[in-house]
């Protein structure tokens, strides 16, 4: 009888896990690429980083300025970090929760983000936020434009982690009907040029349970603030 504990058949090795899949490119729109599986083989690493900056800024649910709680949690690394309040949407130096400076932003990450921008055409980028998002299943970020930066010269740069998720990326008008991709652990999404302001959302996560992440989707998102 075969025993549920047994290891993976060996097909697992002859064809690799999908974690050793070559990366692919996908353009989505002018200035806009999918960049598949990119950061699988850093994965551990990153996640490592999470862990350690979310020891030092827990993870929160904010409150939109018309006083919704966010169903994403979120915390920041770097010299700036993305917050809501009733105050509104904004960058600052610190952690609201504890009055100190945002967990410094791992080098691990910052390179990751400044190799995959310079990898989908933009050479030097250099982040000053990395907001993390902490998806559990049902949780969603409706259709919005990251443009809460002063430089809209410099792209966005997002990476996955987890459990997969629906990326909605429609054009620069809200009524624009976004086109629907599946983002899975690893890939990398680069945005900037013509499609820095493109509207952009996340569906609701799916339940699941991912080997990495357990029931959850961690998407580190690098933007230039100024
Ligand atoms: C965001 O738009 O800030 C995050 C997108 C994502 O979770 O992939
Ligand atoms: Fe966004």
């Amino acid at each position: 009888m075969a025993d549920s504990h047994a290891p993976p058949p060996a097909t697992a090795d002859l064809f690799g896990s999908p974690d050793e899949e070559a990366p692919w490119d996908e353009p989505i729109a002018p200035g806009a690429v999918l960049l598949r599986r990119y950061a699988c083989s850093r994965a551990a690493e990153l996640l490592a980083a999470v862990k350690a900056v979310a020891a030092d800024a827990p993870f929160r649910h904010l409150i939109t300025p018309g006083g919704q709680r966010m169903s994403v949690a979120m915390t920041n690394c770097g010299d700036q970090g993305w917050i809501s309040d009733r105050r509104g949407y904004r960058y600052g130096a610190e952690d609201p929760l504890s009055g100190k400076p945002w967990p410094a932003m791992p080098d691990s990450l910052a390179r990751l983000a400044r190799e995959a921008a310079a990898h989908a055409g933009y050479a030097d980028f250099a982040p000053q936020a990395c907001l993390i998002n902490l998806y559990r299943p049902g949780a969603r970020l409706t259709l919005h434009q990251d443009r809460d930066e002063l430089d809209l010269s410099a792209p966005i740069v997002s990476i996955s982690l987890g459990l997969p998720a629906t990326f909605l990326f429609g054009g620069l008008q809200r009524a624009d009907r976004p086109r629907r991709f599946p983002l899975v652990h690893g890939d990398v999404a680069v945005w900037g040029g013509p499609s820095r302001l493109a509207f952009h959302g996340i569906a609701p996560l799916r339940d699941g349970v991912h080997p990495a992440t357990g029931a959850s989707r961690v998407n580190l998102t690098f933007r230039k603030t100024r």
